[in-house]
């Protein structure tokens, strides 16, 4: 039997209530596929700065790379928004990406058509909406040095290498091939250095995939045009910051940023976590919305250990679900049944066990 081992970092906030979901329907994966998951946690973020002073402890960095694949709930705790080095929660996260060199960040962004109604862009604008952003996720702004304050002012380093670029835009391009064959890439090169070679290295690996249509596009319009027309858009390549910025408004489209999951691939084991956060307002009391970990958990079957078909399974079991009208509080409309995360888990379970049920939903991948 083939064995996977998977380590499990639940972090912070709701990280451990929707991971734990995730981790059953995996192992769910695992029952109708014939293989074996072992999962092992590891403390990161808050939770490794309450174990060992440290967000990213010298444990959970040496089981990282050991693993597979690296399932993530969420970082952030506000009891520490002021902390600084690696006793920031955020700096654990940063540290783990780069330790990973996952520098390319998948986000899909579907919207269910059960779901038009959730998002306050009007229905009809969502149609056909199914898009990709693939964010550079290593550099930029986010590790550039220098860094830091003094008396007076405060300093970040916005830098890029051309091996960089390539690599990102690649990832881009060779996922453009499986989708519709068109990257638009986004940034601000009529202003910025940076973005002006960001704009003539992606047009030069362009060259390399001749079958791939590529325009670009500033990232101020970007940012309007994709709730005035998201249907137009299908990849988005763009840089760290900017990608961060247009994820958490590409959410919108959706209905909740807690439906939306991701992949972070590159050169080491990838690393799959939800694009929302840790959620203090609502955490430890079950309510969160666990189908972004779950559809991360799905990523992780594609993209982390090679498994499309069970990773297909997950997908219509979550398109299933939604389309049954499973709700969690942040899906529900007013007067609308809510569902808790456990419940949204085990129905999720179930639909991936009696897997016909679940192909026969809306056919949503
Ligand atoms: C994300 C988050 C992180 C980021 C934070 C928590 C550091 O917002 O994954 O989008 O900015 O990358
Ligand atoms: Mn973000």
């Amino acid at each position: 039997m083939k064995r996977y081992a998977l380590a499990v970092l639940p972090g912070d906030g709701i990280g451990p209530e929707v991971t734990a979901e995730a981790v059953r329907v995996l192992r769910a994966t695992a029952d109708l596929f014939g293989y074996r998951i072992d999962t092992t946690e590891y403390p990161l973020g808050a939770a490794g700065v309450a174990q060992s002073g440290d967000s990213l402890p010298p444990r959970t960095r040496d089981a990282v790379t050991q693993a597979d694949a690296v399932l993530l709930g969420a970082v952030g705790d506000p009891a520490l928004a002021a902390a600084e080095g690696r006793r920031r929660p955020e700096a654990g996260l940063l540290a783990l990406r780069k330790l990973l060199g996952a520098y390319a960040n998948l986000r899909p962004v579907v919207v269910h058509p059960a779901l038009r109604h959730a998002s306050p862009l009007r229905p009809e604008r969502l149609e056909g909406v199914d898009l990709l952003i693939v964010r550079e996720l290593t550099g930029g702004l986010y590790y550039g040095e220098p860094r830091g304050r003094d008396a007076a002012g405060a300093v970040n380093t916005l830098r890029y290498t051309v091996p960089e670029i390539e690599r990102v835009a690649r990832v881009a391009f060779r996922t453009a091939r499986e989708r519709k064959g068109a990257v638009t890439s986004v940034d601000k090169a009529n202003v910025l250095e940076v973005s002006l070679l960001w704009r003539e290295t992606v047009s030069r690996v362009a060259l390399e995939y001749p079958d791939v249509r590529l325009d670009h596009l500033y990232v101020d319009f970007a940012a309007m045009r994709l709730v005035a027309e998201p249907a137009r858009f299908d990849l988005l390549l763009t840089e760290n910051l900017f990608g961060d910025i247009l994820s958490d408004e590409a959410a919108v489209l959706a209905g909740s940023l807690g439906l939306l999951p991701s992949a972070s691939i590159g050169d080491g084991p990838g690393l799959f976590e939800p694009v929302h956060g840790s959620a203090p307002d609502i955490a430890g009391r079950g309510v969160a919305n666990p189908l972004g970990a779950i559809a991360s958990a799905a990523m992780l079957l594609r993209y982390g250990l090679n498994l499309p078909e069970a990773a297909a399974v997950v997908d219509r079991a979550v398109a299933a679900a939604l389309t049954a009208g499973a709700r969690t509080a942040d899906l529900a409309g007013p007067g609308e049944r809510t569902v808790d995360t456990r419940e949204m888990g085990d129905l999720v379970v179930r639909l991936v066990l009696n897997r016909d049920r679940a192909g026969a939903g809306q056919g949503v991948a």
